[in-house]
């Protein structure tokens, strides 16, 4: 694929004469997708290897500049943070204890707080809150620069909570791991950690996720890399309520649970379509991956979202394309069709081409940012939280509208040879105001 090129085009332009027309986009102004509620990323592994860096929480979320390894960065600005609750810990109880994939990566293991099941008492000895100090100090870097929306996601419940007691998955992968006994206790968990937050942290969560691709059949605890757990969607559907009442029970009723998180768009259309209606109506937000990339039915599940009057997140999203090329093809396919209020990459530090910025959680080494960082740069510094997300009329360019500013912002990408975007605004009320500005930047 070429190198793309990106056009930002910031304060309102009218009256923009068309001089060689070789593509012409009508920006849809009187459409609305919704308030964007921002651009944010899972802290995880790279956090918990990397969580006491001042230059990457800069570079992540502030919108200053920030030198990251001798390389000065422009500031993402991301504002909504994933945190991961653990399933892992290295103590036994009565002489049981966890069991480990023997391909798993030792920093995709996460440390879990409720290490001991004999208690669920959070002021008991059952629970360790010193534990992944790491992940907890990027968290607090993120809401020192200005994040706002704290998301707590699991990737599998405590280890013993589990069949196998392995947070890999259950021994074929597409099996229940979690014990049935143990459904509500995993509620107990998530919204333990949820009040502990609130109360020690000055974190408050604005949602709880359970899930994380919960009907793939790849989270095995004989192969499996990093932590997982499949839920059928039955089970799914008894979790759900526990987790809204031990929330609500906790005084934390405004806390959203999100669901299901599943990998790709078709497979959480399926989900939410085999959800019973008690489950559906615990649920405040809608949470689907990006790993259909090109391909699903996007549009099928902002219908599923609308008509059940669910909020959408794009949750996580991720590929080995380092150009940034995927992405952002694949983010103006999630604004044109999708339309979810803010969009989630996985992990900011990895390597294959999967991070912004190439490192290695394990040996705790970084090297610079790959081109995928500039093109998600474009993105989260322009289109930013509280604006309109437009129709744009194409499948090149994303548009959006600061009300307050009176400030139209355009991204767009040049796929092919040198030609002429053109945006035709005559839709907004005042085409043709004098004195609007137009900022124009690109990216080699
Ligand atoms: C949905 O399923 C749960 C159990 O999974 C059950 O308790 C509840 O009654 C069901 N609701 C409806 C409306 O069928």
């Amino acid at each position: 694929m070429k190198t793309p090129t990106f056009l930002i085009l910031g304060h309102a332009i009218f009256g923009f004469s068309t001089v060689f027309a070789d593509v012409t986009t009508t920006i849809v102004a009187s459409s609305n997708y919704g308030v964007w509620e921002g651009w944010g990323t899972s802290l995880a592994w790279w956090a918990v290897a990397f969580g006491d860096r001042d230059d990457l929480a800069d570079a992540v979320f502030s919108l200053k500049d920030a030198t990251v390894n001798g390389v000065k960065l422009p500031g993402l600005g991301m504002n909504i943070v994933r945190y991961n609750a653990g399933a892992t810990s290295a103590n036994s109880i009565n002489g049981e204890s966890i069991t480990k994939s023997p391909k798993v990566s030792p920093s995709r293991l996460v440390d879990g707080y409720w290490v001991d099941w004999t208690s669920s008492d959070p002021a008991s000895s059952s629970w360790l809150w010193s534990t992944d100090a790491k992940q907890r100090t990027m968290m607090q870097k993120a809401k020192s620069r200005g994040a706002n929306i704290f998301e707590l996601f699991s990737n599998s419940p405590m280890w013993w909570m589990l069949y196998n007691h392995n947070p890999s998955g259950s021994d074929g992968g597409s099996s229940d791991n979690l014990q049935t006994w143990n459904q509500q206790q995993f509620a107990v968990y998530l919204s333990t950690i949820a009040l502990y937050a609130k109360n020690n942290w000055g974190i408050t969560f604005y949602s709880v996720e359970a899930f994380n691709e919960p009907s793939a059949n790849w989270w095995n605890g004989l192969t499996g890399t990093q932590e997982g757990c499949h839920f059928n969607v039955a089970t799914q559907q008894n979790v759900l309520p526990y987790l809204r009442s031990e929330l609500n029970s906790r005084g934390l009723s405004s806390v959203l649970v999100s669901a299901s998180d599943e990998n790709s768009y078709d497979a959480a259309v399926a989900t939410w379509k085999g959800l019973n209606a008690t489950a559906k109506a615990t649920v405040g937000q809608i949470n689907v991956h990006g790993y259909q990339y090109a391909k699903g039915d996007r549009a099928g599940l902002y219908q599923q979202a609308v008509s059940s009057g669910k909020k959408l997140w794009n949750s996580e999203y991720g590929e080995s394309d380092a150009t940034g090329s995927q992405l952002i093809s694949n983010v103006i396919l999630d604004f044109r069709w999708l339309h979810p209020t803010a969009w989630v990459y996985w992990q900011i530090i990895d390597g294959g081409g999967w991070g912004l910025i190439t490192g290695d959680n394990v040996a705790g080494t970084l090297s610079g940012p790959t081109q995928k960082y500039f093109v998600l740069a474009q993105l989260t510094r322009h289109i930013r939280p509280g604006m309109r997300i437009l129709d744009s009329g194409c499948d090149y360019a994303i548009a959006a509208y600061d009300a307050t500013a009176h400030k139209l912002v355009i991204v767009a990408v040049n796929w092919g040879d040198a030609q002429y975007l053109n945006f035709d605004l005559s839709k907004f009320a005042t085409p043709g105001q004098s004195g609007a500005t137009i900022n124009v930047g690109a990216l080699k």
